[in-house]
């Protein structure tokens, strides 16, 4: 098996890549927004094909990258059984993921969130937020609750061997790993801890909300693609497939999917232009600010995305096609 370490230094997560180097089926495990290019650029490089994203939960510390992905691969979003309703896939406790040779199991560890899991691959067992090096994820906000959280960490991740690598969703001190066994043994919330001490601790903790609280969960509930209150309300227009005709002389349509989903059986609008999201930044430097824009993707997600970035860069005329090529083409206009 293949395994690296990623680390998202702004909100200090871990993101994991797990493979079957034989096979080349790979996954990725709470992926952050901001680092989809550099984690897709690691896969191609390494000959991988990106089968799942997996999200331990929905985050309120960074946006996730598993529906973006989704859309840049086609890879499933892959969730536990309480997570948001947009994931592909939602696993109960006990379920199994099959990557190639590689067997994920799905165990339930809510108490930082409701729909808390963590991932076990053999003797390596990615935690998310409930159990992290010498310390857990929070239990204040969020359906949090420490006596469930308890019970997780000591009744079900406890219970593996005490060789089991704990692989965490962050760390704040420079710790990357640890074990089943270290932490019975040195966590101090826990070792040697009954329930009751551990919701003393948890309560008395006094932690500031996190700083993309209100713009993460939001978004994580729509797979990392929701746009949250204060992202963009209000900053660009958006249409729809049936009025987009009307408008469509009137304005520069940049497309952009990638290349191979231009050429694809949606085809697309005439007199697009195709940019890829990843180069849209770039490219956008030289455009004029205050010229009328259309912003195309597939399902109008990741070009609201970029709508909310052109806004950022300074343009003035920003409109996104709602429901991207998906609904423009259900609504039987050529392409
Ligand atoms: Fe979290």
């Amino acid at each position: 098996m293949l395994l690296r370490q990623l680390f998202d230094g702004d909100t200090w997560t871990y993101t994991y890549l797990v493979a079957d180097p034989e096979t080349g089926d790979a996954l990725l495990i709470d992926p952050v927004r901001d680092q989809v290019d550099r984690d897709l650029a690691l896969i191609a490089q390494l000959g991988l094909k990106l089968r799942y994203a997996l999200d331990t939960h929905v985050h309120a510390d960074h946006v996730t990258g598993a529906g973006l992905l989704r859309e840049r691969t086609g890879c499933k979003v892959v969730c536990g059984a309480r997570g948001p309703e947009s994931a592909d896939l939602r696993l109960a406790d006990g379920a199994r993921l099959k990557l190639g040779r590689v067997d994920v199991e799905v165990i339930a560890t809510p108490g930082h969130t409701d729909d808390s899991v963590s991932f076990r691959v053999g003797d390596h067992l990615f935690t998310g937020d409930a159990l992290l090096v010498r310390g857990n994820g929070r239990t204040d906000f969020q359906n949090g609750n420490a006596e469930h959280l308890y019970d997780a960490i000591t009744q079900r991740l406890f219970t593996l061997p005490d060789a089991t690598t704990v692989w965490p969703g962050h760390d704040y001190k420079g710790f990357t790993a640890s074990t089943i066994g270290e932490e019975k043994r040195f966590n101090p919330r826990l070792a040697g801890k009954t329930k009751p001490e551990f919701v003393t601790i948890m309560a008395s903790l006094g932690l500031a909300p996190p700083k993309y609280l209100h713009q993460a969960v939001p978004a994580n509930r729509e797979v990392g693609l929701g746009i949250g209150p204060e992202a963009n309300t209000g900053r660009f227009e958006e249409i729809d497939g049936a009025t987009a005709d009307k408008v469509l002389s009137k304005l520069r349509v940049i497309d952009v999917r990638e290349r191979h989903e231009v050429t694809g059986e949606l085809g697309a609008i005439a007199g697009s232009e195709n940019v890829p999201m990843a180069d849209v930044a770039k490219a956008a430097a030289s455009w004029d600010r205050n010229q009328p824009l259309l912003i195309v993707c597939r399902s109008g997600r990741r070009s609201r995305q970029v709508c909310e970035q052109l806004v950022g860069q300074g343009f003035t005329a920003v409109t996104n096609l709602r429901g991207g090529m998906l609904d423009y083409r259900e609504r039987g206009r050529p392409a």
